[in-house]
């Protein structure tokens, strides 16, 4: 698949990024709001939805399934759901969209039956759906797999049930919550994951008169009540906090007068607690944080990733470039994937101090100065880190297969060269 490279010029760790950054919605929340739509009648109308490849993915994932995506203005979508008749969820799609997971439960239990593929693994980790499957069929649903994929069907319909999540996964949870929406009876998920995204899908369901109990707690209940309407509702996506974090780290690294604004900093307090900790001075306002070139060296700190409000696994490799530009030993463990600390090796290359010392524990020694390279983005976290890796350098830096970091930052070249990145994307 040919995509974009990013040029870059770095910084040579020079504080020169000013003006404002503005967060755009939040990837993780609003696919999983697209993926709901398969629980309403009628329609779902969204708003503030960024302009990102995993939600064209999503649109187009709907709309294989009958339902109807227009969009009514910028970042405003409508979905019109009411003849939605594909069980068969699309190979092509659902393989470069792995969130398309989500999609699975509600259809099983509004057409009775689902067709989905073997959902692609990534770079960070096997990334199995085992806990999907035990509780679909804990639900009443009967499994085939072959080569091709899974059969689940469930042509009576779904039963609640008690469902234990063996670890709070995030995209189970959201899968457990919306089909437990159409399953008769009640629901209960527990070990339920408390990420920010998961109440703001939650709390829109609620909105439109599903009847759920315990967002944000590790107990949902959900009381099955059929098909949801959508008319005159609308999902408005909360900002991407883990697209502020990002932003918030770059700031940290080469702000003269740096504003990240439309973000919520209250789900951010692990990020801003450690970056405190290592020395970073910076100002916090209800929608905004902003960061000058007053600040002196920062001190090497930790990295353990954990479910929300711990420190979140998809701001590890971002929060490593950091790390390089800090004096001492910081120690990263990965508590999350297995496969998520492979693109120390590219930072390395870098002029990165790293040791990786298994799956899940690396460690990095600052401050080093960083030189610009020609690399490849492996995903979407990692492919950001390479960029700030490469605004941080001296000297130029090319990365290629830039759709990763267009599945979950819009048109992030445009908006950092506003504020003084030297980065252009190229064909
Ligand atoms: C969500 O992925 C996010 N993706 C990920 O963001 C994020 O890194 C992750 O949560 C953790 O916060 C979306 O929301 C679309 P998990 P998810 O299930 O739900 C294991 C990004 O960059 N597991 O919470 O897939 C799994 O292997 C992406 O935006 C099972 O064992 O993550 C992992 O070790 C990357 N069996 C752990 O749970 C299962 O059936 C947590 O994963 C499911 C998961």
């Amino acid at each position: 698949m040919p995509t974009d490279s990013f040029e870059i010029e770095g910084l040579a760790a020079e504080r020169k990024l000013e003006g404002k950054l503005a967060i755009n919605g939040a990837k993780n929340a609003v696919i999983k709001v697209l993926a709901a739509a398969i629980l309403f009648k009628d329609e779902v109308r969204l708003d503030n939805v960024p302009a990102i490849e995993d939600v064209f993915r999503m649109e187009e994932l709907l709309g294989h399934l009958g339902a109807e995506v227009t969009e009514e203005g910028p970042n405003k979508f409508l979905i019109n759901t009411s003849q939605i008749n594909e069980w068969r969820v699309d190979e092509g799609i659902s393989k470069r969209l792995r969130a398309s997971v989500v999609a699975t439960g509600p259809l099983l239990a509004r057409l009775g039956k689902v067709h989905f593929p073997h959902p692609g693994g990534c770079v960070i980790g096997k990334r199995p759906i085992d806990i999907f499957l035990e509780g679909f069929q804990a639900m009443g649903a009967t499994l085939k797999e072959d080569e091709k994929g899974y059969d689940l069907k469930a042509p009576d319909g779904l039963t609640g049930a008690e469902i234990f999540l063996k670890v709070p996964s995030v995209t189970a949870t959201e899968t457990f919550l919306m089909t437990a929406v159409l399953a008769k009876g009640k629901t209960v998920i527990k070990n339920a994951a408390l990420e920010p995204e998961i109440c703001s899908l939650g709390n829109f369901l609620k909105s439109c008169g599903a009847n759920i109990e315990g967002l944000g707690t590790p107990t949902i209940t959900v009381a099955g009540d059929g098909l949801l309407s959508g008319v005159n509702k609308t999902y408005t996506t909360m900002p991407d906090r883990i697209e502020a974090g990002s932003f918030i780290i770059l700031a940290a690294l080469l702000a003269k007068d740096l504003e990240i604004f439309n973000c919520d900093p209250t789900h951010l307090d692990s990020l801003i607690h450690l970056l405190k900790q290592s020395g970073v001075k910076m100002e916090v306002g209800k929608d905004y944080i902003r960061i000058k070139d007053d600040q002196g060296d920062f001190k090497a700190v930790d990295i353990k990733t954990h479910e929300y409000p711990g420190f979140p696994t998809d701001l590890q490799a971002p929060m490593s470039i950091f790390l390089t530009q800090a004096l001492g030993q910081s120690f990263v463990f990965e508590t999350i994937f297995e496969g998520r600390l492979n693109y120390l090796e590219t930072l390395a290359r870098f002029g990165a101090n790293t040791r990786v010392l298994d799956a899940h524990r690396a460690i990095i020694e600052g401050k080093t100065k960083l030189h610009g390279k020609e690399v490849e983005s492996p995903d979407l976290r990692a492919g950001l880190a390479y960029v700030l890796a490469g605004l941080v350098a001296e000297g130029k830096s090319i990365v290629h297969n830039v759709y990763y970091i267009d599945r979950g930052y819009e048109r992030i070249d445009e908006r950092l060269a506003k504020v003084g990145a030297l980065i252009r994307r190229t064909a």
